[in-house]
C-alpha cells in the first residue's frame, strides 16, 4: 500500500490517500477506519449498479443508510444537499458519524459540502470512482453546488478524513470518463510538472486501448502535484489558484452549455484557450501552446466547442475568483510556469 500524506490548511491535521489491488481490501479498510461510528454513505446510480463494490443485495436495494443521486453535473444542487442531510437525520448520525463518498467529483462534492454543514460538520471519507476525482476532485477538499450564476459558487473547504483508492473502478468507467480524468493530469503537467506532461505527452501517442490500461500509472505523479500545491498554498496563499489553469474558461463553457460539455472536457478546451491566448499575447511560445492542444488530440478529447467568444467572457464575468471587478486568468508561461494575467 502506497500513501501520500496532504496536510490540512489552517490545521496540523493531515489525511492519507490510501492505494488497494482489490474492492474487498479497499472495502476492508473502509470498515476498519469507521469502527463502530455510524455512517451514511453517497453515491450515484451508476456506480452503485456498474462498479462491483457494493453487494449485489445493495445494488438492487440500497439500505437505507445509502443515498443514490442522479448521475452527473446535473445532482450538484441544493436537492441532493437536502436529500444527504435528511438521510443523515433519519439515521440518526452525530457528530462523530461519518459520510463516505463513493462515486466521482460530483458524489464528492455533495457529500463533502452536506458533511460541512451537517451539524456544523462531521467528518466524511472519499471513496473517488472516476480518474478525475482520483487525482484531482478529492484532494484538497473543496466542496460545492452550482447554481443559476454559475459553477462551484456555493460551498465549503472540508478535508476528507481519507482518501482510499482503487483503480478496480476504472475497469467499469467509460472511455469518456477515463478522458475527462486526463484533461486534468494534463493540467497538473502544465502547470507543476514538465516530467509528467512529458510523461503523458509519451502516453498519449499509444492506442486508446493501452492508454486505459496505463493511465493509472501516471495518476500518483498526479495526486502528488495537487497534495503539493495545495499545501503549499498554507505557506504562500494564493498559490493553488494555479490548479485554475483551464478552469476559468473551462467553468464558462460548462454555465454557457447548461453543463452539456463535462468539466473534463470543458477544462481541456479551457487549457488549450488560455494557452492560446498566452501565445498571442506572447506570454508563451507558440508551440506549447500547439504541443497542448495536440496532447489532447493524442488522448482523443474532443476540442470543439461551439460557444460564441462574447457569449463565454460574458459566463467569465461571473466567475468567483473575479476580483475588484479584474478577472485573472491562469496563463502558461512554459512547462511547470505560470502567470496571473489580470484582464
Ligand atoms: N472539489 C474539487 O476540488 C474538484 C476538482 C475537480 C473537479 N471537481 C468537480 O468534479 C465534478 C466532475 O467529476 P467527475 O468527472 O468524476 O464526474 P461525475 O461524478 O459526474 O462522474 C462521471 C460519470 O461517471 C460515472 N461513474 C463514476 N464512477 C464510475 C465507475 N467506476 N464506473 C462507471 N461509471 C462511473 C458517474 O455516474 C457519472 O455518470 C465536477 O462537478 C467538478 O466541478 C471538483
Ligand atoms: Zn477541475
Amino acid at each position: 500500500m502506497k500513501t501520500i500524506n496532504v496536510k490540512v490548511p489552517a490545521k496540523t491535521t493531515s489525511y492519507p490517500i490510501e492505494f488497494y489491488d482489490t474492492f474487498a481490501t479497499l472495502k476492508r479498510n473502509v470498515k476498519a477506519r469507521l469502527g463502530d461510528r455510524k455512517v451514511l454513505i453517497v453515491t450515484d446510480k451508476n456506480v452503485l449498479t456498474k462498479t462491483k463494490y457494493f453487494t449485489p443485495k445493495e445494488r438492487t436495494k440500497p439500505g437505507k443508510n445509502i443515498v443514490v443521486l442522479t448521475p452527473g453535473e446535473k445532482s450538484k444542487n441544493w436537492k441532493s444537499i437536502d436529500a444527504i442531510l435528511n438521510a443523515a437525520f433519519e439515521n440518526q448520525l452525530d457528530r462523530d458519524s461519518v459520510i463516505v463518498a463513493v462515486g466521482g467529483g460530483v458524489v464528492g462534492d455533495m457529500a463533502g459540502f452536506a458533511a460541512s454543514i451537517y451539524m456544523r460538520g462531521i467528518p466524511f471519507i472519499q471513496v473517488p470512482t472516476t480518474l478525475l476525482a482520483m487525482v484531482d476532485a478529492s484532494i484538497g477538499g473543496k466542496t460545492g453546488i452550482d447554481c443559476e450564476y454559475g459553477k462551484n459558487l456555493i460551498g465549503a473547504i472540508q478535508a476528507p478524513e481519507a482518501i482510499l483508492v482503487t483503480d478496480q473502478f476504472l475497469k467499469t468507467l467509460p472511455d469518456i470518463e477515463i478522458k475527462n480524468g486526463i484533461a486534468e493530469m494534463v493540467k497538473h503537467g502544465v502547470v507543476a510538472s514538465p516530467k509528467h506532461f512529458k510523461a503523458l505527452e509519451k502516453l498519449a501517442k499509444k492506442d486508446f486501448k493501452t492508454i486505459r490500461k496505463e493511465i493509472f500509472s501516471l495518476a500518483p505523479a498526479s495526486m502528488q502535484i495537487k497534495q503539493k500545491v495545495v499545501e503549499s498554498d498554507l505557506k504562500e496563499a494564493g498559490k493553488r489558484k494555479m490548479l485554475n489553469f483551464g478552469h476559468t474558461f473551462g467553468h464558462a463553457i460548462e454555465h454557457v452549455t447548461k453543463y452539456k460539455v463535462p468539466h473534463g472536457r470543458a477544462v481541456a478546451i479551457g487549457c488549450v484557450m488560455a494557452a492560446q491566448y498566452a501565445a498571442e499575447r506572447k506570454i508563451c511560445k507558440w508551440k506549447l501552446a500547439d504541443r497542448i492542444e495536440n496532447i489532447f488530440h493524442g488522448f482523443d478529447v474532443d476540442l470543439t466547442c461551439k460557444v460564441p467568444d462574447e457569449k463565454l467572457w460574458e459566463a467569465m464575468g461571473y466567475d468567483k475568483k473575479k476580483k475588484n471587478g479584474k478577472l485573472t486568468l491562469i496563463l502558461p508561461e512554459k512547462l511547470g510556469k505560470v502567470r496571473y494575467f489580470e484582464v
